[in-house]
């Protein structure tokens, strides 16, 4: 048993289907009332309509005309391709995945405004279609510089990296606007843990091949990271000394270099020429 499960409301659906995956699940989703005598939900992997019985997924998977998520496809590289999905444009959409998402999500609340959102959804391409692997949300408009309001990737696909090539991608978003962006908070366990991998590795790659002095800010401006992010994932990796009121950065080489090690490699790069995308208006 999992130890958040007793502070949060007791888990309602055990399993669910989706494409050719069974996945069980970790946390309560507040599906609608007439869901909830279900231990298990039947998704369709492309509208995420869900039901309560297998008979009724294979009639709809007979008339459903969807073969990838309802949006613009803005980024493909190999089979490997990100759709952006307008919250307002496709709300039944939106909302399923909350539903779907929230199931693996402990402290997330679920936003039914989905219009106020758009979802970023990464899917592995076959002669089949196009199936989720995982996403992301983001604010259209977010005044406290989130660029990033939940992330999932499906448990079937987990610590393949292709979390750390969601969140790599939800900077390469922000670079695009001309701003700096954060993950809402809080973060989940999972979500830090992969976060501060990401922070690491992004500035220790540039730390070990700038010469010379580099401020936080500059590196912020070369990463679209925030400046908060960067000061605490230095500090963490003890690269920061306090001189005369200011956070210097000290990047030992070696120092760089034994951390840089232990960071290993992030797998899945996001190929930024291949990202087809204007900031939302
Ligand atoms: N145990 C230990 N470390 C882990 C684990 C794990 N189970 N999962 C991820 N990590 C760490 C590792 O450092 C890993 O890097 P490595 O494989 O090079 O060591 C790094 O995180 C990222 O791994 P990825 O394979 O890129 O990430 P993944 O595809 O598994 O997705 C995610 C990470 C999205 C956080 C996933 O675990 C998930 O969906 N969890 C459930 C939902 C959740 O908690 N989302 C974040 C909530 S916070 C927010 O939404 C703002
Ligand atoms: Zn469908």
């Amino acid at each position: 048993l999992r130890e958040h499960e007793e502070f949060t409301k007791v888990k309602n659906i055990a399993t669910v289907e989706l494409g050719r995956y069974e996945i069980e699940t970790w946390y309560f989703s507040p599906f609608p009332p007439e869901y909830n005598d279900s231990l298990k939900l039947y998704f369709c992997e492309f509208c995420l309509t869900f039901m309560k019985r297998k008979e009724q997924l294979q009639r709809h998977m007979r008339k459903c005309d969807l073969k990838h998520p309802p949006g613009d496809e803005i980024y493909r590289s190999g089979t490997l391709s990100m759709f952006e999905v307008d919250g307002k444009k496709n709300k039944v959409y939106g909302q399923n995945l909350c539903y779907l998402a929230k199931l693996f999500l402990d402290h997330k609340t679920l936003y039914y405004d989905v219009d106020l959102f758009l979802f970023y959804v990464l899917c592995e391409c076959d002669d089949r279609g196009c199936h989720m692997v995982g996403y992301f949300s983001k604010e259209k408009h977010s005044e406290e510089s989130y660029n990033l309001a939940c992330i999932l990737t499906l448990p079937p696909y987990q610590r393949k990296g292709y979390g750390k090539f969601l969140i790599a991608f939800s900077y390469e978003l922000s670079k695009k606007e001309g701003k700096v962006g954060t993950p809402e908070r809080p973060l989940s366990d999972l979500g830090l843990l992969s976060y501060r991998g990401y922070w690491t590795r992004v500035l220790l790659d540039i730390l070990k091949k700038h010469k010379g002095n580099i401020s936080i800010k500059e590196l912020s401006d070369m990463t679209a990271i925030k400046a908060e992010d960067i000061l605490s994932t230095l500090q963490g990796l003890e690269l920061i000394q306090y001189r005369k009121g200011q956070h210097v950065i000290c990047a030992d080489p070696k120092v760089l270099d034994r951390h840089l090690k232990a960071a290993g490699r992030g797998g899945l790069e996001v190929d930024v020429c291949k990202l087809i995308w204007t900031p939302y208006k």
